[in-house]
């Protein structure tokens, strides 16, 4: 029986540095933020509700869907979020599962899905462990600011939008612990991965 390992944690916390270093060990990763970016595109159902639901404004000129708009809505405004998370979770768990099927018959062992709102949107209820990786907040702020050129403010909006990360800490079966160097994360992820092997 393959093990579903679900890989979360706070905004610009170190999800993506964390599932890298899974597929360096060969273990495949479901990466949601790609298949909810791809549910987005034209000609699916989902844009087709979206735009019913937040009229054309969340269009540019060549009617595709404005991710920054949307992405002030997901931070902004708490029943925009709420609607437009009931649109788009239910997708993607359906691709989730797709994805472990196909893995499960490829005969992994292990498989990561990596969900940046994994408890808030129940998708750690789909795992058999869950990992948060932990990051200083005043780290996640700078982080956020340089890459995507936003302000502190901002930001630390983005980071209040989310479960606290404090609270997903208590919720995991392991932290990665990424508020030192990439090479302390490593030695954290060789000791977890290690467990998570030992229960496969
Ligand atoms: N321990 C660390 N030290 C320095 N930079 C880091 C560290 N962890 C992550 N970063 C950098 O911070 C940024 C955000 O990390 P990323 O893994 O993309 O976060 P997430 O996927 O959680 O949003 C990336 O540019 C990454 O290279
Ligand atoms: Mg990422």
């Amino acid at each position: 029986m393959a093990r579903i390992v679900g890989l979360t944690g706070g905004i610009a916390s170190g999800k993506s540095t964390v599932s890298q270093m899974f597929k360096d060990q060969d273990i495949p990763v479901i990466d949601t933020d790609h298949i909810a970016h791809k549910l987005l595109d034209k000609d699916t159902e989902v844009f087709d509700q979206i735009v019913e639901t937040f009229g054309e404004d969340v269009l540019t000129p060549s009617r595709k869907i404005n991710r920054n708009v949307l992405g002030k809505i997901i931070f902004s405004d708490k029943e925009g979020r709420q609607k437009l998370n009931d649109i788009v979770h239910p997708k993607v768990k359906e691709h989730v599962l797709h994805e472990i099927d196909y893995y499960i018959d490829e005969g992994e062992e292990i498989i990561v899905m990596d969900v940046p709102l994994l408890f808030e949107a129940g998708f750690d209820t789909l795992c058999h462990d869950t990992v948060v990786v932990y990051s200083k907040q005043k780290d996640q702020v700078s982080r956020l600011v340089s890459r995507e050129n936003i302000t502190e403010d901002y930001a630390r909006q983005k980071i209040k939008a989310q479960m606290p990360l404090s609270k997903k800490k208590e919720l995991a079966d392991f932290v990665i612990d990424n508020s030192k160097s990439i090479l302390e994360t490593r030695k954290c992820f060789d000791k977890v991965l290690r467990k998570i092997k030992s229960l496969v």
